[in-house]
């Protein structure tokens, strides 16, 4: 729950239940829109951690290699933009994305309340920043989190794939301390788009893609399955850690299979995993990391394009580069 919301309800208890259905938003106000056209090149990068003591100028100089070699149509950052970052670092990250001239988007991670700033202060920067900054969360909701929004990519008036951006949300303090979850009313905003979308597309599901930060806990799953079977992994990608996520598994695997609309989920956080495993007929895919900050391998630096093509179908492209090649 957003801490505006909460509040609201903490000093106006008399307020009727009517009120409370007002935080309720059409399914509409959280969706953007974008032109697709052939190929369309998404490129995700991951886990920047960007905090104050960083030579800032260093690391915007490595990720300009990846972005300028990639040439993405969307910049898509799934979360732990920084660590120990002040508002002055986070300005000058998101001034930095804007400065490509290429429409970006960004969801956050666990680390990105760990600042001098709030969450709730970032989102409202990214909710007005305007230019080329594709960022919506509607503050004063029900929805758990503070980005949870899709892009609708529009091909001859209707929708030829919807992106769907997520809140994995930060840590859980209950009955047990570790990654936090999906929230029930995050799954039922999922499935209500997923539904408006195909009605709105006269009964055909759209296909759509994820985009979120902590995995599900299917990647364990996943991850087995891909040791057993090397075919499932995909890119042929690193498995260099266990995966960390939430201990409580809240049912969202199981909602977004009945659906059957996503069929690529793409998420960060563990950094030395860039593994891309079909799991039942959905691409899991671990992000390239995008800077040295926090831990990393050196040779699992960059990011990853991930080109939609007219039949719907993806193609993966990895993109790697070392800090040496920053002059
Ligand atoms: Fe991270």
């Amino acid at each position: 729950m957003n801490k505006r919301f909460f509040l609201l309800l903490t000093v106006l208890p008399s307020l009727s239940l009517a009120s409370c259905v007002s935080s309720r938003h059409a399914i509409s106000d959280y969706v953007l829109e974008m032109d697709y056209a052939n190929d369309f090149r998404i490129l995700q990068i991951t886990d920047l951690h960007l905090g104050d003591k960083d030579d800032i100028q260093r690391h915007f100089d490595f990720m300009d290699l990846t972005i300028n070699e990639a040439n993405p149509d969307l910049i898509a950052v799934t979360g732990d933009l920084f660590t120990y970052a002040s508002k002055g670092t986070a300005r000058r990250l998101l001034d930095y994305f804007d400065s490509h001239s290429v429409p970006w988007t960004v969801i956050f991670g666990n680390h990105d309340e760990q600042c001098y700033f709030s969450i709730d202060w970032l989102t409202d920067q990214l909710n007005n920043y305007g230019s080329h900054c594709l960022f919506k969360d509607i503050q004063d909701d029900d929805v758990h989190g503070n980005c949870n929004f899709a892009i609708n990519l529009k091909k001859d008036g209707k929708v030829f794939e919807q992106l769907i951006f997520m809140d994995s949300n930060r840590y859980y303090f209950g009955s047990y301390f570790g990654y936090d979850y999906f929230k029930q009313n995050q799954i039922d905003w999922y499935a209500s788009l997923i539904d408006e979308t195909t009605r709105d597309n006269g009964g055909t599901v759209v296909p759509s893609l994820m985009f979120y930060h902590i995995p599900l806990p299917e990647v364990n799953e996943a991850w087995a399955a891909a040791e057993k079977d090397p075919s499932l992994n995909v890119n042929g990608g690193s498995q260099g850690e266990n995966p960390c996520n939430p201990e409580f598994n809240s049912g969202f695997f199981q909602v977004i299979k009945e659906k059957g609309s996503t069929k690529g989920m793409y998420f960060g956080h563990d950094h030395v995993n860039n593994y891309i495993v079909n799991y039942q007929g959905i691409d899991f895919g671990y992000g390239i990391k995008a800077t040295d900050r926090v831990y990393y391998q050196d040779s699992l630096l960059g990011g990853r394009v991930i080109s939609l093509h007219d039949d719907n179908t993806m193609s993966y492209q990895d993109y790697y580069h070392t800090y040496a090649e920053v002059k």
